[in-house]
């Protein structure tokens, strides 16, 4: 009887214990990575787009391919290299991969369109922590996501079903979701 109660209080003591580095069974070190990767991603795609900006010269047709289609590049190389999964979702995409896939991610895509001020925010479920982050519409974004009869050429053959127009600045344009399964880390030994 002692035994059981004594098991019992150390489980709750190590809980408590484990709760506050902790979100989910993550640590926050691995928490605190997919926000710098993410940020960075952001930074790169901000960066890309404004080297297009008020060029002198009309861009190439490579010049305007290499703005959002190497960001879903590096999103596919943080989700391999870390484990997570990575992906960019918006309702209104270009690319149809880009589309929400759960009710959770369509939640949180209405969450950041009601909530001007949300930069971000976890969730967890019994799939791990999952990281959303906004994307909000600059005036470098509206060469390829302005009008819709602006976009260039290679967009509307490309992308034939293609929604990513229209925007104005400020609109949300979409949000990056990093999913950090739980698994991984609970195969660890604790320290
Ligand atoms: C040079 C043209 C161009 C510019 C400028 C541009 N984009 Fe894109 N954007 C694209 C293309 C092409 C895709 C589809 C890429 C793919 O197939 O993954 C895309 C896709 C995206 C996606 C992924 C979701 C989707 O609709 O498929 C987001 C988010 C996005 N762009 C945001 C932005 C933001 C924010 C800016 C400004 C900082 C911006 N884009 C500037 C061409 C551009």
């Amino acid at each position: 009887m002692m035994r059981i109660f004594f098991v019992g209080l150390l489980m709750i003591v190590l809980w408590l214990n484990g709760s506050p580095a902790t979100l989910a069974g993550v640590d926050a070190e691995e928490l605190g990575k997919a926000v710098t990767a993410i940020e960075q991603l952001d930074q790169m795609r901000i960066g890309l787009a404004s080297t297009l900006e008020g060029s002198p010269t009309e861009p190439t047709l490579d010049t305007f391919k290499a703005v959002c289609a190497p960001v879903g590049k590096k999103a596919k190389e943080l989700a391999t290299a870390n484990g997570w999964e990575v992906r960019q979702v918006a309702l209104k995409y270009r690319n149809p991969n880009h589309a929400p896939q759960t009710a959770l991610e369509v939640q949180a895509l209405n969450r950041f369109e009601n909530n001007r001020q949300l930069q971000a925010f976890w969730q967890t479920d019994k799939e791990g922590v999952h990281y959303f982050r906004r994307i909000d519409v600059q005036a470098s974004c509206l060469a390829c996501h302005g009008a819709k009869n602006r976009r260039p050429a290679f967009i509307q053959e490309k992308y034939p079903s293609d929604r990513a127009y229209d925007f104005r600045v400020g609109d949300l344009r979409g949000m990056y979701a990093v999913t950090i399964p739980q698994i991984q880390q609970a195969l660890q030994p604790s320290p």
